[in-house]
Parts: structure tokens; sequence; C-alpha cells
């Protein structure tokens, strides 16, 4: 009977969409955006950073990454802590993205040591065989411009000083992206606080096994090789030939990473694969 009486059904469906509205768009804003909210430990950009973010849109790196950690398990397991709204107040605009043909890089700060970025950014395949991801090795043959960079700073509002900006000639473009992924997720102490721990008694389920040290080889070439080189001799990260360190602790290593040394964690692989590793390393050379 009341959609016979236009005006009353007009008024009625409005009130009806103004509390969605309300409810869904107006209270979040004051909930959300409040100072209880900020995280004091997130700072703006710096201009090296900000350029390496504009070249991120620029070079529709966003078509294939993700920049936010779901709370998922399975998402923190893979990539560390889920992203807080409070970490992306300096994002304009934000760069969260939907579709991960690559992996997420919301956490992707102090992942790496800055020379994997380098050897990656210019030439994906030689670190990850199988990555589809294209060079950008011509990032390294374009100079930066620091006024237009002093420009974009100012307008955005964000902070700099005149050393910053100074500090910007002579860089490139691909030392500005480096940058930008060493500042991403890493403004809030996450990795500390998330970090798997081993706990009780480690012991080798399988040690000197000749499957498991078969195993082992593959898994070090997947996921090792490209810092420690192909035959353990070292590169990005250190030689591991003859470094004698007992099975547990290589485990624990492994397992946890080590955190500001810009060795990753490998507690995704799970504890069988990390023991198979382990093999290899500690008992594939044995006399
Ligand atoms: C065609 C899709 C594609 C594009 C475009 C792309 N990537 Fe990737 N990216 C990938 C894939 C796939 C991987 C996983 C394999 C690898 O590490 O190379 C990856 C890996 C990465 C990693 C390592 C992530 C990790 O946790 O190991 C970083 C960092 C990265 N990309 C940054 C970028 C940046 C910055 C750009 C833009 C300049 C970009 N990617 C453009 C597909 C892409
Ligand atoms: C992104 C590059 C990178 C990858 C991938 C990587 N490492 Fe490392 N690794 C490093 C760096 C850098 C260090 C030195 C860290 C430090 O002590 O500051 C290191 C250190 C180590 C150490 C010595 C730790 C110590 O306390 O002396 C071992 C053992 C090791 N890695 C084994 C491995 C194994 C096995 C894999 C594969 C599962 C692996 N790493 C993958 C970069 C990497």
């Amino acid at each position: 009977m009341w959609e016979k009486k236009p005006f009353l059904f007009l008024a009625m469906a409005t009130a009806a969409i103004l509390v969605g509205t309300i409810i869904t768009m107006v209270l979040p804003f004051a909930w959300v955006n409040t100072e209880a909210d900020r995280i004091s430990s997130v700072t703006p950009y710096t201009p090296l950073e900000q350029e390496g973010r504009d070249l991120y849109i620029r070079e529709g790196c966003n078509n294939c990454h993700t920049q936010t950690v779901r709370p998922l398990v399975a998402e923190v397991v893979r990539y560390g802590d889920y992203s807080k709204s409070g970490e992306f107040v300096y994002d304009r605009p934000f760069l969260w993205g939907s579709k991960r043909t690559g992996p997420d890089l919301a956490r992707i700060g102090g992942k790496y040591p800055d020379a994997w970025h380098y050897q990656h950014f210019a030439d994906p395949q030689s670190m990850i065989p199988k990555s589809n991801m294209p060079d950008h090795d011509w990032l390294a043959e374009n100079q930066l411009d620091p006024e237009m960079i002093r420009r974009k700073m100012e307008v955005l509002g964000f902070p700099y000083s005149e050393a910053q900006i100074q500090g910007l000639s002579g860089k490139t473009e691909m030392d500005a992206m480096v940058a930008y992924m060493q500042k991403l997720g890493s403004d809030i102490p996450w990795r500390q606080a998330s970090q798997t721990l081993v706990v009780g008694e480690v012991k080798n389920p399988f040690p000197g096994d000749a499957a498991a040290i078969e195993a082992g080889a593959q898994l070090y070439q997947q996921h090792c090789a490209a810092c420690h080189g192909k035959d353990l001799e070292g590169g990005i990260g250190p030689e591991l030939g003859d470094m004698g360190m007992d099975d547990a602790d290589l485990y624990q290593v492994l397992f946890e990473g080590v955190t500001d040394g810009g060795m990753p964690s490998f507690s995704s692989l799970g504890s069988d694969r990390v023991w198979k590793i382990v093999n290899f390393i500690n008992y594939s050379k044995e006399p």
C-alpha cells in the first residue's frame, strides 16, 4: 500500500538508505580517523622513498602486486603481521590493489638486503628462475630530478630537508625504488612481535638420510642459491660451505631468519622441508 503513495515511499526509502549510509560510511570516519588510531612510529615518506612510490605507480607494479596483508592465518604466516589502517595514513592514493600475480608487498621492507632488490629488479629470473616479473634494469639508467621531487613533497605537505633534496642528485630511479621497498611495512616493529620461535627440543628427524639430502639440495637451489650461491659459495649472504653450525642451530636460523640481517625466515616451508635443507648443508659433503 505504501508504494501507492509516492512521496511517503520516497521519504521512507531515503530514510532507509540514509541509515545504511550513516552506519557504513559516516560512523567509520568518526571511529577510524581518531588520534587513538594513529601509530606514532609511522612516518611520512622521505623524498627518495616518495619518488620510488610514484615510480611504482608509473610502472604499474600495482597491477601484479597488492599491498595489504589481510587478517587471515594463511596470509599472516606467508607475509607477516596483518596490515593496520594507521600504516597507510601517508599513502596518497593507497595502493592496496586487488591482483596478486606476484606476492603481496605490504611487509617487504627489511625482508631482503638492498643488494637482493637491485639484482632482482635488474633480472628477476636470475634469482627466481620461474618468475614472470619483467626486468626493470633500465631504472638504473634514469637519473632523478631533485627539483621535481621537491615540488611533489611540497604539494603533499610531507616534511623534507635541504640535505635530503641535495642527496637526490646522482641517484637513479632504481635507488628510489629500492628505498621505497625497504620502507614498506617496516614502520611498526612487527618482526620481533610475530616471529615464529622454535620451541621445545629440536632434533634432526633424518640425519644424513640420502633421500632427505637429495630433496634438500633441490630446496636449496630454489630458496637459498640466489643469496648464498649455487655451490654454497656465498654472494649476497655469507658462504655456507663449512660453517660448522650444528643441526639444531642451523634449523633455528632457517626457521626464524636473521632479524635485521636481511635473511628471511623459512618457517613457511614447514619443519620437514627446513630439516631437509639442514641435511643437505651439513651432510652432503661428508668425507
Ligand atoms: C607481470 C607481473 C609483475 C609485475 C608487472 C611486477 N611484478 Fe614483482 N613479482 C611478480 C612475481 C610473479 C613475483 C614472484 C617471483 C619473483 O620474486 O620474481 C614478483 C616478486 C616481486 C618482489 C619480491 C617479493 C618477495 O616477497 O619475494 C618484489 C619486491 C617485487 N616483485 C616488486 C615489484 C615492483 C616494484 C614492480 C614494479 C616495478 C613489480 N614487482 C612488477 C610479478 C610482477
Ligand atoms: C635474501 C637473501 C637470502 C636468502 C634467500 C637466504 N639467505 Fe641466508 N643469509 C642472508 C644474509 C644477508 C645473511 C647474513 C645475516 C647476518 O648474519 O647478518 C644470511 C645468513 C645465513 C646463515 C648464517 C647465519 C649465522 O648466524 O651465521 C645461514 C646458515 C643461512 N643464511 C642459510 C640460508 C639457507 C639454508 C637459505 C635457504 C633456505 C638462506 N640462507 C636463504 C641472506 C639470505
